[in-house]
């Protein structure tokens, strides 16, 4: 089964726009897990619009599963993280303008310093991660500064509005899956998925992992948060279960 890493970023983002106290990402956090979430994701941005440091802190503390911290690959992150060890970091691009997370990281022209911080997180026992778009040399690059995992961009795929340009950037997204298993790296995906578009991705057979944010939490506002993780399990569920019947034809 494929384990599901909720992101709560966005329960602080309504925090932050009022400098308050509520919501609390961890009691978000802490409902996801009861709802049966295998992980916690959230997002030290360089310029604090939603998580805070403190946040960090008290979700890593607070949660009995897994933490994984997305970051810029910059000094004042890798610091904090090797302070905090959380269970995984991935490491993501950064642009102060941009909305959310734009694109992939280009590991291709910045191999030396992605293995030095690697050697720092393994150092400390924490997972790396890269956020990559579906393109074969960043795999490669990936497999080259001995990340953990790959996960593989699936923004583009959920903003697409042409069922051929849909079709072809999925086909990029499980030859990129595919090349990354092949190379020993564990496969992840996220970004922009929802009930409906996560099933073709849910169908790659090599991903295991899948980081979901923006579309819990806007649904935890109808229909509560647990509901809203547990909807989104169920979805995932029906499409590895269809799966495993196909195979076993
Ligand atoms: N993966 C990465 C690397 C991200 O930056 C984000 C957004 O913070 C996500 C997954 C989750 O995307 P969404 O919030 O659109 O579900």
């Amino acid at each position: 089964m494929i384990r599901l890493f909720v992101n709560v970023d966005h329960v602080a983002t309504i925090r932050e726009a009022r400098k308050t106290i509520e919501p609390s990402p961890l009691e978000a956090a802490l409902l996801a897990e009861k709802a049966g979430a295998q992980g916690i994701t959230i997002h030290l941005r360089e310029d604090r619009r939603h998580i805070q440091d403190e946040d960090v802190r008290i979700i890593r503390k607070g949660i009995s599963m897994p933490l994984n911290l997305e970051m810029a690959p910059t000094e004042e992150m890798i610091k904090i993280a090797l302070e905090i060890q959380p269970y995984q970091v991935s490491l993501v691009p950064e642009k102060r303008q941009e909305i959310t997370t734009e694109g992939g990281l280009d590991v291709c022209s910045q191999e030396t310093n992605l293995s030095k911080i690697r050697e720092k997180l393994h150092y400390k026992k924490i997972l790396l991660s890269l956020f990559i778009d579906p393109d074969e040399e960043q795999v490669d690059a990936a497999k080259r500064i001995k990340a953990d995992s790959i996960e593989i961009n699936t923004g583009k795929y959920t903003e697409l509005l042409l069922a051929e340009e849909i079709e072809a950037e999925l086909e990029r997204i499980q030859i990129s899956a595919k090349r990354g298993a092949e190379r020993g790296l564990k496969v992840f995906a996220g970004h922009g998925l929802n009930y409906k578009n996560v099933k073709n991705i849910a169908a790659i057979p090599e991903i295991e992992e899948l980081n979901i944010g923006h579309f819990i939490v806007g649904q935890a506002i109808y229909r509560g948060m647990e509901n809203a993780v547990i909807e989104m399990i169920n979805a995932i569920k029906r499409e590895v279960d269809k799966q495993a019947d196909f195979g076993s034809i």
